[in-house]
């Protein structure tokens, strides 16, 4: 018998191709998932060549991490690498089933995405958005095909955090919609049908304890003294979370939850200062730890 929510496992269209758009942190992660678990061609695309090398060689390194810790055979390592390809143009997509965008998270240049990709693709191709808190009726609207698009929400890092949030927009069909369902749990991940509403679930979660925190800490309490209060409560310090995650990405995320839920949610001064400086967290990574950054923390 399906779980409520789940739709019929034949509607699901097989992925034999993925498009990935966007070749940043969360797209090359991506890449480097659908190659590993579907085994199939996986091309990258983003606004410019050095970008899409980076995005690429990314994953060829952490293909060769694989193979150096003994976790892929060697054949495996050149097939995997072999699989995950990246250029400027879209003219790669032509036969992919599946497309993931992971690009900024704004609503204008997600649908400008989409729009770009559609004239590529064949008409039952998906397109799946792995935005973090946009709705995705908004973001099908302007499309000549609205029900291939499906929210498929991942979570930092990609290859550990086991959950994938599956979003049905207003028009999108079963189709689409099974095949997000398979390809998800092809990709290894636990499932979850959610609504589409602001941030979806996992976020809106994360929002309101990453706000309270956020609002601790612009009352006065020092970041890292607030980050050792939850020690053992939470899988990591959030402030070293946050830096995993992005603080613009959180910033956005608050956002969005205010403008959908009001004085709820906090929209975290010392967090936009944090986002206007450039830096990329509260911390500085050596050697894999979180080191306090004395001059971001002055800042907070
Ligand atoms: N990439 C790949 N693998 C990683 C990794 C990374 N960045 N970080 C850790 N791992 C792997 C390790 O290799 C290890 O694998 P193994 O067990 O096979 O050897 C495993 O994860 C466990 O790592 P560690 O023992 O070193 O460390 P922890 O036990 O502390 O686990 C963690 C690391 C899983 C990242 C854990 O700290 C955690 O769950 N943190 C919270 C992460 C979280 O909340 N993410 C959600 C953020 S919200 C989001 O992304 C949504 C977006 O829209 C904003």
């Amino acid at each position: 018998k399906r779980p409520a929510g789940a739709p019929d496992k034949a509607l699901a269209r097989p992925v034999t191709k993925v498009g990935i758009v966007g070749a940043g942190l969360m797209a090359s992660q991506l890449a480097l998932l659908f190659a590993r678990r579907l085994g199939v061609p996986v091309v990258m695309t983003d606004l410019d060549e050095d970008r899409v090398a980076k995005g690429v060689g990314w994953v060829h390194a952490e293909i060769a991490s694989l193979k150096d810790k003994r976790r892929v055979s060697p054949d495996k390592a050149s097939f995997l690498t072999g699989l995950v390809t990246g250029s400027t143009s879209k003219d790669g997509f032509a036969d992919v089933d599946f497309v993931i965008e992971a690009v900024f998270e704004e609503m204008a240049v997600k649908q400008q995405v989409f729009a770009e990709v559609e004239a590529v693709v064949s008409p039952e191709c998906v397109l799946a958005t792995n935005t973090s808190s946009l709705s995705i009726t908004e973001m099908a609207s302007g499309l000549e095909h609205p029900g291939r698009v499906v929210g498929f929400h991942f979570f930092n890092p990609v290859a550990v955090m086991p959950l994938l949030e599956i979003i049905p927009g207003e028009a999108t069909d079963e189709s689409a919609l099974a095949t997000a369902f398979a390809t998800g749990r092809a990709l290894g991940k636990t499932t979850i049908r959610v609504k589409d509403s602001a941030s979806f679930v996992v976020n809106r979660l994360l929002g309101a304890f990453m706000g309270e925190f956020s609002r601790i800490v612009d009352e006065g309490t020092p970041v890292a003294t607030a980050d050792r209060a939850v020690a053992g409560l939470a899988p990591m310090p959030p402030f070293v979370l946050l830096g995993l995650v992005g603080p613009a990405i959180a910033l956005h995320n608050s956002e969005t939850l205010h403008r959908a839920f009001g004085d709820r949610f906090h929209v975290s001064p010392s967090l936009r200062r944090l986002v206007e400086s450039g830096k990329r967290g509260y911390y500085l990574m050596e050697g894999g730890r979180p080191v306090p950054d004395p001059e971001v923390l002055a800042m907070a």
